[in-house]
């Protein structure tokens, strides 16, 4: 097959689909993949690595997108990237597209097979491929990082010559596949963490990682795939009370909760910001769904009575490198399932990934 890998062109976006180590392995399995020239440059993965693994490297997009058979790429396509896309091509992306309805529209009128990797089931087998997982991973890392930056204390207890310092306490709000990552990472840097969540299969993961749970575990709250449902107003109040009572004292703040195809979850009122102490830090990795927090907005970081509320955009982009590697390797896993032994493309629709994923294919939506 011919693989074509562009870079990204938006805002911000530093990750590429495919690293080096991945195309190599698709190289060596007797597949061509064009790299768009400097798509890596952004996640560290110069031309020169893309080269050394087999690729060829393309400067012109025009013959990039025409010769490609499957083209993989993070972010959705621009309207004039779907202009250069050739009928029957399959693209692979991040295409949200019970959220972005018009795109999926022109890409099945370009009669474009196109599978979006946020529709992959959260199924066992398709672990491997779950690139909101890995990126999921990458931004609850990095949350825990950005909000010791602007802490003015430390995160671990340190006995020093100066006297004791005590270990900061960082609160998790929603402990999915990001939260559970930032409950590690601050764990690992010494601070004393709690996690709050409503669904009951949360404890153990969260105490696990010996953090403490203070959560609802409402039997209710989760659906059949395993997803928090939205809660009933009376939850919501018990939900607020309980986390006033733990945030007054937290020195960091992530928020994580999130519920498919809703607005994320209003947990922390401003109310409630007002009573943490001077110099708290609120990482909100729910503000491009809407925030879980009041006084969020996306992208921007706002002061409220000396507390810092950030509301991050795309930090998976900002680890760019391994963030890259992960996607690469989760690409890597779904073509397995796409080609057959000897290379050629079989999309079994009877298949119960191929079938979630799959938005357009032959001229049809298939949502
Ligand atoms: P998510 O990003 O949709 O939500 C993050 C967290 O917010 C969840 O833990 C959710 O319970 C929590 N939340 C929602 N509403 C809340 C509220 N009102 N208050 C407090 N917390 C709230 O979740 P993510 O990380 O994408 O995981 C979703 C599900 O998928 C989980 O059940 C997870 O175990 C499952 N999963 C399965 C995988 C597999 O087997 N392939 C891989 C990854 C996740």
């Amino acid at each position: 097959m011919r693989f074509a890998v562009p870079k990204e062109t938006a805002p911000h976006e530093r990750r590429v689909a495919l690293v080096p180590e991945t195309v190599s392995k698709l190289v060596k399995a007797g597949h061509v993949v064009g790299i768009e020239a400097q798509a890596g440059v952004g996640a560290a993965c110069p031309d020169r690595d893309y080269e050394a693994a087999g690729a060829k490297i393309m400067s012109d997009p025009k013959a990039l997108w025409g010769e490609a058979e499957i083209l993989l790429k993070i972010q959705k396509p621009t309207p004039q990237e779907i202009a250069l896309l050739r009928e029957g091509t399959v693209l692979i992306a991040l295409l949200q597209p019970l959220v972005h309805r018009d795109l999926v529209q022109q890409l099945a009128q370009k009669r474009v097979t196109a599978f979006s990797l946020d529709m992959i089931p959260r199924i066992t087998r398709a672990q491997p491929m779950d690139v909101l997982s890995s990126q999921s991973t990458v931004a609850g890392y990095k949350a825990v990082l950005l909000a010791a930056n602007y802490l003015p204390r430390f995160l671990p207890m340190l006995s020093t010559a100066a006297g004791t310092i005590a270990p900061a306490k960082v609160f998790v709000l929603g402990a999915g596949v990001a939260g559970l990552q930032a409950i590690a990472t601050a764990k690992r840097l010494g601070a004393v963490v709690q996690a709050f969540d409503v669904r009951p299969a949360v404890k153990e993961q969260v105490e696990s990682l010996g953090a403490q749970f203070v959560g609802l575990a409402l039997e209710e709250a989760a659906d059949k795939s395993g997803y928090a449902k939205e809660l009933s107003e009376e939850h919501k109040q018990k939900e607020r009370e309980l986390i006033a009572k733990y945030v007054k004292d937290a020195d960091i703040v992530i928020t994580t909760a999130l519920v498919p195809g809703k607005r994320a979850p209003l947990l922390l009122t401003k109310e409630m910001v007002a009573t943490m102490k001077p110099g708290s830090v609120v990482i909100d990795l729910a503000a491009e769904q809407g925030g879980n927090c009041e006084l969020t907005q996306a992208g921007q970081e706002i002061t409220a009575n000396g507390v810092t509320v950030l509301g991050p955009i795309n930090l998976p982009s900002q680890m760019s490198f391994h963030a890259s590697q992960m996607f690469s390797r989760n690409l890597y896993a779904f073509l397995q399932l796409l080609l057959t032994k000897d290379g050629k493309l079989n999309l079994d629709f009877n298949d119960e990934i191929i079938k979630g994923s799959c938005v357009t294919h032959e001229g049809k939506v298939l949502l």
